[in-house]
């Protein structure tokens, strides 16, 4: 019976990171698994500064980065392909209409078109194995 009053309480204390993010207003994009290094990113809305936008989220070097899905160049989303961020090398984040580079890691134009604009950061972070955002 103690055991089992410990691992009741262990469990409620595990959830609690979780339902305290839920109460601060933040929502739940998707889970870590679903986004591997280099690998497709998951497309999702958000709100930013009081619009609803089309965003992107991806994982590189181990974190998670979001931005909203326009392109510094011309407001265009930056996949053709949903999901398809990252160039062949899986280094850099890649526009497939005109080509412009952005760093995945701060969005910042690394080549092409973007003339040293860059992508518009979303802040994201994990927890509880999986990726949170606020909105706003
Ligand atoms: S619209 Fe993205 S590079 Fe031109």
């Amino acid at each position: 019976m103690a055991g089992k009053e410990r691992m009741s309480k262990a469990s409620q204390s595990a959830s609690e990171p979780g339902q305290a993010l839920a109460e601060a207003g933040a929502r739940v994009i998707c889970a870590s698994g679903d986004l591997t290094d280099s690998g497709d990113g998951l497309r999702f809305e958000a709100a930013s500064n009081g619009e609803t936008v089309p965003a992107f989220a991806v994982r590189h070097g181990g974190r998670v980065y979001a931005y909203v899905n326009r392109c510094a160049h011309i407001a265009m989303e930056l996949d053709w392909q949903p999901g398809k961020f990252f160039d062949a090398e899986g280094e850099y984040l890649i526009c497939s209409t005109h080509g412009a580079l952005y760093a995945p890691e701060s969005g910042a134009c690394r080549g092409g078109p973007c003339k040293g604009a860059g992508l518009h950061r979303l802040h994201v972070w994990e927890a509880d194995g999986k990726v949170y955002m606020r909105e706003g």
